[in-house]
């Protein structure tokens, strides 16, 4: 996590690093500084809080060209303004910010580093004392900086200042997301395009274990040997407006509004002349000829998995195993003779589902990542990429990347079913369309989930979802939700599975909310609402059309019955909103959390 930004150009560079850095506050909002290099030397502003703490310690009277800025998620060390970056070396000639986690920081600080004092806890100002070393040695500072990398183990994305050279910035970039920007007599450095679209919309990739020198008027990539590198920028296709608020009070809100346009998008992206859905044929080709198919994710991409492992065993008959990223790495079951891999990703630059990505790759499999950033890590080292054509998603907590996840599993699903010759299951597009007008019901609905909200979870310290089936996952990602932004402990259960533990924790007026869309197992569901009644429960009960009951609490529009999930979360999304709202938490930036989640 954490994000960093960089300037050197003509301009003032405080308030482009300040709004960049706002708009990276996605990636970590715990701490944040900006250091800016004049003929003066280099000033570093830092400030334990957001942005807007930072903005109050700038000192706006000192001007300068050059300046790098970090956003941070506090891996070593825990929040502090010492802690913060940027990071200077002992004599202050040398100032680093760093996205990312380094390894043997505590081997390279017993090797080289045993007579230098440090002033924070973090891996990073072992990088800055680093190049100090070396540069006292003699070496240039583009040599300090290259032998430092040699020596890096782990992730790292990193701007250096030198105090000796205001015409540069030194970068460098090692799993943690990077790109440069380029524009007219400035150029820009940057975790996400996104930071820097205010002033370019041109950008340079940058590949694992290369640096860059950055001056107002060249970039110069190199591998870590020295040798230069050509490579031609491209043109970021974000529209400024999509990563604006609007006029909506959050961005969560905003995405989950956003749902129904999605699904459209989705449908047009992936239809063809004839309006046929379609799929790269060599994807379809890989699904084809794998015997079984190992989905990787986390979070709510994982509960977006367990939706699709449905999709695909249901729809194109390949069975279909699901599993944590964090997990699969060092806990591997054993795999069929001809494995498939899909990688779920909003990011695409989850550091444990990439690292599964090494791993599998190593081992000669085939790859599809499915994620909502093109040119994202784990987009470029996979075999595949399918797109979720979501737009940026802002909001720590995910909503619309989910939805997009499975509207582009069940098409996945169903296009390798027709390529196998089996009978279509349903008119997709038809369908995807009747799921996109029943999205937008539902956001037209947000009074009676503020009031759900209200009733149900304004003073409670904890919740239930339970569902069966298909239910059951939707039930897991509505407790995620939940508690990632309103603090409140939830859980999502399978319905029949309370009764063997969970229901001695039901007391008198605990929350319990059960989604019933499923025909098979209605009467199921039904009973275990019934179960936990009996033990004081207050049940809230999301039913679908023609399956309801008198006194259901909320009914969602019918739509077909494998589509359930693209619809019933909804009301989750926005119920576990409002009960936010009403508790007064931190909508889009809850504590602790980030959005790319780019530390193992
Ligand atoms: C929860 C949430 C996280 C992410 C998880 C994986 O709302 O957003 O659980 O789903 O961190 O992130 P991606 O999908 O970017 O790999």
């Amino acid at each position: 996590m954490c994000g960093i930004v960089g300037y050197i150009g003509l301009n003032d560079t405080k308030e482009i690093l300040l709004r960049g850095l706002e708009k990276l506050e996605y990636r970590g909002y715990d701490s944040a500084g900006i250091a800016v290099i004049n003929e003066k030397g280099v000033h570093v502003f830092k400030e334990k809080g957001r942005i807007a703490d930072l903005r109050n310690t700038v000192d706006f009277d000192v001007l300068a060209q050059t300046g790098i800025g970090h956003t941070r998620w506090a891996t070593h060390g825990v929040p502090s303004t010492i802690n913060s970056h940027p990071h200077q070396s002992a004599s202050g000639r040398f100032t680093l910010v760093h996205n990312g986690v380094i390894e043997n920081y505590e081997i390279l600080k017993r090797e080289y580093l045993q007579d230098v004092n440090f002033t924070s806890e973090t891996d990073t100002e072992v990088i800055v004392q680093l190049i100090e070393v070396f540069a006292g040695e003699g070496l240039s500072t583009e040599e300090a900086f290259r032998k430092t990398l040699q020596l890096l183990k782990g992730s790292y994305a990193l701007a250096l200042l030198d105090d000796q050279n205001e015409e540069a910035i030194f970068v460098a970039k090692n799993k943690s997301p990077l790109l440069v920007g380029l524009g007219d007599s400035f150029n820009v450095v940057a975790s996400d395009a996104m930071a820097m679209l205010q002033v370019t919309d041109q950008y340079v990739e940058l590949m694992d274990k290369e640096m860059v020198i950055v001056t107002r008027n060249a970039v110069t990539i190199k591998n870590l040997n020295g040798d230069v590198i050509t490579r031609e920028p491209y043109t970021a296709e974000l529209d400024a407006s999509d990563i604006e608020k609007g006029t909506y009070p959050h961005y969560m809100l905003k995405e989950i509004d956003e749902q129904p346009l999605v699904m459209r998008k989705i449908i047009q992206k992936y239809q063809n002349d004839n309006g046929e859905l379609t799929i790269d044929q060599e994807i379809i080709t890989a699904m084809n000829e794998a015997d079984r198919i190992y989905i990787i994710a986390a979070g709510t991409s994982y509960h977006a998995g367990l939706v699709g492992k449905q999709f695909i065993e249901k729809l194109a008959k390949i069975p279909v195993e699901v599993h944590i990223s964090s997990e699969f790495g060092y806990n591997m079951p054993m795999l069929s003779e001809k494995p498939l891999f899909i990688f779920i990703t909003q990011s695409g630059e989850t550091a444990d589902s990439r690292a599964v990505l090494v791993q599998v790759k190593e081992m000669g499999y085939k790859a599809i990542t499915i994620t909502n950033v093109q040119g994202s890590t784990l987009s470029r080292e996979a075999d595949y990429t399918l797109l979720l054509h979501a737009g940026p998603e802002i909001a720590v907590a995910s909503t619309k990347a989910y939805t997009a996840q499975l509207a582009v599993l069940v098409i996945l699903a169903e296009v390798t079913a027709k390529s196998r010759g089996m009978e279509p299951n349903f008119n997709l597009v038809r369908e995807l369309g009747i799921i996109a007008n029943a999205m937008e019901v539902l956001c037209d609905e947000k009074e009676e989930f503020e009031s759900i909200a209200r009733e149900f979870l304004t003073v409670t310290r904890n919740a239930f979802f339970i569902g069966r089936g298909i239910d059951f996952y939707v039930g897991l990602e509505g407790a995620l939700k939940l508690k990632e932004i309103s603090y409140i402990q939830a859980e999502g259960f399978a319905g029949g599975e309370l009764k063997h533990g969970t229901i001695a924790l039901i007391e008198e007026g605990t929350p319990v909310i059960a989604i019933a869309t499923q025909e098979i197992v209605n009467l199921g569901i039904r009973g275990n609402v019934k179960e936990v009644v009996a033990r004081g429960a207050n049940p809230c009960i999301i039913s679908m059309k023609g399956l309801e009951f008198e006194g259901d609490t909320f009914i969602i529009p019918e739509v077909h019955e494998l589509l359930t999930p693209l619809v019933s979360v909804l009301p989750l999304q926005l119920i576990s909103y409002y009960a936010a709202l009403h508790r007064d938490c931190d909508v889009d930036k809850p504590r602790n959390l980030a959005k790319s989640v780019t530390v193992e």
